[in-house]
């Protein structure tokens, strides 16, 4: 499949994703979440595939949605066409989804990254949510993923001014997971997601979707819900496996059962 915005590889079980438009530094018009979304559902459909690496070049992940493209709609285009609604996509993908962000994550940039279940940065990323400089807000979850990243304090200022945070204070803050030098980034990215890839894929998905239960219940219905996967895990030949492997000192050959 020929995609004009994205470029689409596999490499082994991991599948990558690179944002491509860099007229524009990758910023995120209709098609090329159009694409990103076919990509998706592609791999999701891929028994071979077990994680997925989402990128954008060294200069720029994503400077946001576009705003050219976004700059005439009116109040009925938005709602009647339900305007953003279709990135969430994302995060609602099944399998483990890693964002590799060197350069600008502003905007839709920054939250499609939070989209993901973790993000690695290179030294140069830069993360904002700058949409009050344009009259308007975040609206593709910045005001409710930021805060629960970073905190209320931190994300009001970011949502409030426009100030954008650079990778070190990204780490320090919760926003990321590791700082990487940029030439690193993208082959460490596919490292981890190779590594997740190499385990059992449905344990993976019950793990990232009971980490994810975390922001939406309580925590005795987290508890709750994470005691059910962990239960229901005993029924899979890969947990069998895992801990026979243990035993008997050999590394484990998960089936993905
Ligand atoms: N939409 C459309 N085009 C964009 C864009 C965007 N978000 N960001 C950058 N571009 C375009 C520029 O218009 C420019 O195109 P031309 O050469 O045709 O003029 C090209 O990309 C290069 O950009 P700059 O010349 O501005 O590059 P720079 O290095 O001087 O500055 C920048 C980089 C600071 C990121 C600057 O481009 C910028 O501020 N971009 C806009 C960031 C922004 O406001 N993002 C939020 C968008 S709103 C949103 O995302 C809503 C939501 O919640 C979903």
């Amino acid at each position: 499949m020929a995609y004009d915005n994205i470029l689409v590889e596999k490499r082994g079980k991991v599948g990558l994703i690179t944002l491509n438009r860099p007229n524009a530094l990758n910023a995120l018009n209709s098609v090329l979440i159009g694409e990103v979304n076919e990509a998706l559902a592609g791999f999701e459909a891929d028994d071979k595939i077990g994680s997925v690496v989402l990128t954008g070049s060294e200069k720029a992940f994503a400077a946001g949605a576009d705003i050219k493209e976004m700059s005439s709609l009116t109040y009925m285009d938005a709602y009647k066409g339900d305007f953003i609604t279709s990135w969430d996509n994302v995060s609602r993908f099944r399998k483990p989804i890693i964002a590799a962000v060197a350069g600008y994550a502003l905007g839709g940039g920054c939250e499609l990254a939070m989209m993901c279940d973790f993000i690695l940065a290179g030294e140069n990323a830069r993360f904002g949510q700058p949409e009050i400089t344009l009259g308007v807000m975040p609206g593709a979850g910045g005001t409710q993923r930021l805060t629960r990243f970073v905190g209320k304090s931190k994300a009001m200022e970011m949502c409030l001014t426009g100030r954008m945070m650079d990778a070190q204070e990204a780490e320090r803050s919760g926003l990321v997971s590791r700082v990487l030098p940029v030439d690193e980034l993208v082959d460490e990215a596919l490292k981890v997601a190779e590594k997740i890839a190499d385990f059992s894929l449905p344990i993976t998905m019950m793990t990232k979707e009971s980490v994810n239960r975390a922001y939406e219940t309580t925590l005795a219905e987290g508890v709750r819900f994470e005691r059910r996967l962990f239960h229901a895990m005993f029924a899979s030949e890969d947990q069998k496996e895992g801990m026979a492997a243990f035993v008997e000192k050999r590394a484990p050959q998960f089936r993905n059962k």
